[in-house]
C-alpha cells in the first residue's frame, strides 16, 4: 500500500487526524459516478477497522496481500507472519469463490460461513440468522460477553476465556439444529490477537475500555490513549504461546 494520509497519521499525527476517514473517493476502488464511497466490510473487526482508517482501501475493495502486511504493520504493530497465512487464505477463497486466480479480494468475500468465517464469535450473529448479520456488530451478541466481563477494567486469560465459552453455549443452545460447527483453534486465536492488541502479548491483561471501542466502533480507541507503538511487536511466536497459556487455563 502506497503512504498515504492515512499512514501518516498512525506514525504520529494528532490523534483528531487519525480519526478522520481522509481517502480521497477517486483514487480508490469503488468510487461510484456520484463520487461517493460503495463499501463493504468483513466478519473481522480488526479489517474493518483498518479499511475504516482508510490503512486498507476504504471501500473494503481490491485488496491486496501487500496491503494486508502493510496495514497490519503501520497500524496494529504486527508483524509478517501473523497475518500471511491468513491473507493467503483470504485469496483462495476469492479464487474458489470467482472461479479465477485472484490477485485481490474483498472484505465481504469473508461473510461465506464455514470458511474462515465461524459460529460463536464475540461480537456478531452466526451466519445461519439471515444474510450480512456476520459482517455487522451485534449490541446483543456482544453483551453476552460484557455480563461475563461484569465492567471488570482488565480482562485477563480467564475472563477472555469465559466469554469464549458463553458465546459456544449460546449458539450451541440457539443456532439452528444441525447448523452449528465448533470452531475452538480458531477461537483461542483471534483471543490472543485481541488480548495482545490491547493489553501485554506476553501476559494478556487487555483493557476492556479499549476492547469495548474496537469491537463496537471498528475503530481504534486512540482518545483513550491507545497507540500502535506502545508495546513490543506482535509476532506469530507470541500469539502461540499465549494460545498455549490460554488452554491452560481453559
Ligand atoms: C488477513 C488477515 C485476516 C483475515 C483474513 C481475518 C479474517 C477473519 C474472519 C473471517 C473472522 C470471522 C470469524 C468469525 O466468524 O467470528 C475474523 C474474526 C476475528 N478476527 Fe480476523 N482476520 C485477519 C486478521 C486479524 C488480525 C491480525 C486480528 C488481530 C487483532 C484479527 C482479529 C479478529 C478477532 C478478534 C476476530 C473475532 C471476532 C468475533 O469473535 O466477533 N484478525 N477474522
Amino acid at each position: 500500500m502506497a503512504e498515504t494520509a492515512a499512514t501518516a497519521d498512525f506514525l504520529g499525527a494528532t490523534q483528531a487526524q487519525a480519526m478522520v476517514r481522509i481517502s480521497p473517493c477517486q483514487a480508490q476502488v469503488g468510487c461510484t459516478a456520484n463520487n461517493e464511497m460503495s463499501v463493504v466490510r468483513s466478519p473481522c473487526p480488526a479489517l474493518n477497522t483498518l479499511a475504516n482508517h482508510g490503512l486498507l482501501p476504504h471501500s473494503g475493495k481490491g485488496i491486496t496481500t501487500e496491503d494486508i502486511l502493510s496495514a497490519f504493520a503501520i497500524g496494529q504493530n504486527f508483524a509478517a507472519d501473523t497475518v500471511q497465512g491468513a491473507a493467503v487464505a483470504a485469496l483462495a477463497l476469492c479464487s474458489n469463490e470467482t472461479g479465477t486466480t485472484c490477485t485481490t479480494w474483498d472484505l465481504d468475500m469473508l461473510d461465506k460461513p464455514h470458511a474462515i468465517e465461524h459460529d460463536n464469535s464475540l461480537s456478531r450473529e452466526d451466519y445461519n440468522f439471515g444474510k450480512d448479520n456476520n459482517t455487522v456488530f451485534s449490541p446483543e451478541i456482544w453483551g453476552q460477553v460484557l455480563r461475563i466481563w461484569r465492567g471488570s477494567p482488565i480482562i485477563d486469560f480467564k475472563l477472555a476465556n469465559a466469554a469464549r465459552a458463553e458465546r459456544v453455549a449460546v449458539a450451541n443452545a440457539t443456532d439452528v439444529p444441525g447448523w452449528y460447527v465448533p470452531a475452538v483453534a480458531a477461537g483461542f486465536h483471534e483471543t490472543a490477537f485481541y488480548l495482545s492488541l490491547f493489553g501485554d502479548p506476553v501476559e494478556g491483561n487487555a483493557r476492556q475500555d479499549w476492547i469495548d471501542v474496537w469491537f463496537q466502533e471498528e475503530r481504534m480507541p486512540f482518545e483513550l490513549g491507545w497507540t500502535a507503538t506502545q508495546r513490543q511487536t506482535i509476532t506469530e511466536a507470541s500469539l502461540d504461546a499465549m494460545v498455549a497459556k490460554l488452554q491452560a487455563v481453559a
